[in-house]
């Protein structure tokens, strides 16, 4: 049975995936790139990166996704939505090459961009933008792609299977956090957290046998 997975979504020590202001000079506010410093090094992300642990983590945000959702602000700085020519961060060709389901309350009409990725804008329900990415997405997983209040909202609605946190060793004090409102994840989630020498710890959050949702 395909998958909900989330990969490579990085916090802070006290659990924020963004800081802030965000804006179009600054996506990540006050955070910078200091949350992602850890992939920067990777093979992954740029040719004669190291291969170690954090490039082997990494690669597998791409295997096997068959589309992505992501909310509004990873799409684009606040007050994208005036912008009738905004197509994302990502220049022509995104690195997502599957269809890929922006959630926003100002929805658009589709965005083909090269390379496969099409941008679908949604307004509705975790549990309806998941039913409709997983019809695209055939026998392949689904990606939630973040931001922090995307992945808290599915986690909340008990959508996600496969979580995988890089937190980093940044104290950030304000932006979007995971956590709030969620608790006891360990009752659904074995939880394992590997150190690697690049300073982050990878948490990876997998749901137990027993606990998966019985499709309606
Ligand atoms: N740390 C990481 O690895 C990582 C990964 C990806 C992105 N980011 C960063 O995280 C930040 C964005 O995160 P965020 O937590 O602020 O926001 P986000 O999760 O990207 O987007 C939240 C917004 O999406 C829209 N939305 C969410 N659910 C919806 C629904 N069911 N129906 C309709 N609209 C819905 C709403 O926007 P509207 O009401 O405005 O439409 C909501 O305010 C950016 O700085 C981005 O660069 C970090």
């Amino acid at each position: 049975m395909p998958l909900v997975r989330v990969h490579n979504f990085s916090i802070s020590l006290d659990g924020f995936g963004a800081g802030e202001p965000q804006s179009a000079e600054a996506p990540f506010g006050h955070a910078g790139e200091r949350l992602h410093e850890w992939m920067f090094g990777t093979r992954f992300w740029a040719e004669g990166g190291s291969a170690g642990m954090d490039d082997s983590f990494a690669l597998r945000h791409s295997v096997g996704i068959g589309a992505e959702i992501m909310g509004a602000n990873k799409f684009g700085p606040p007050g994208w939505q005036d912008d009738p020519d905004w197509k994302g961060w990502w220049g022509p060709n995104p690195p997502f090459h599957t269809p890929t389901y922006v959630l926003t309350h100002r929805p658009r009409s589709p965005l083909e961009m090269e390379g496969g990725t099409t941008f679908h804008f949604l307004s509705t329900s975790p549990e309806e933008a998941l039913a409709i990415a997983q019809e695209a997405a055939g026998d392949l997983d689904v990606r939630i792609g973040g931001g922090a209040t995307t992945v808290r909202e599915f986690v909340a609605a008990d959508l996600v299977d496969h979580l995988h946190l890089v937190q980093a060793p940044i104290v950030l004090g304000r932006g979007t956090r995971i956590w709030d409102g969620l608790e006891a994840l360990e009752d659904t989630y074995d939880i394992e957290a590997v150190s690697s020498p690049s300073g982050v710890t990878h948490l990876t959050f997998t749901r137990k046998a027993g606990t998966a949702e019985v499709p309606a």
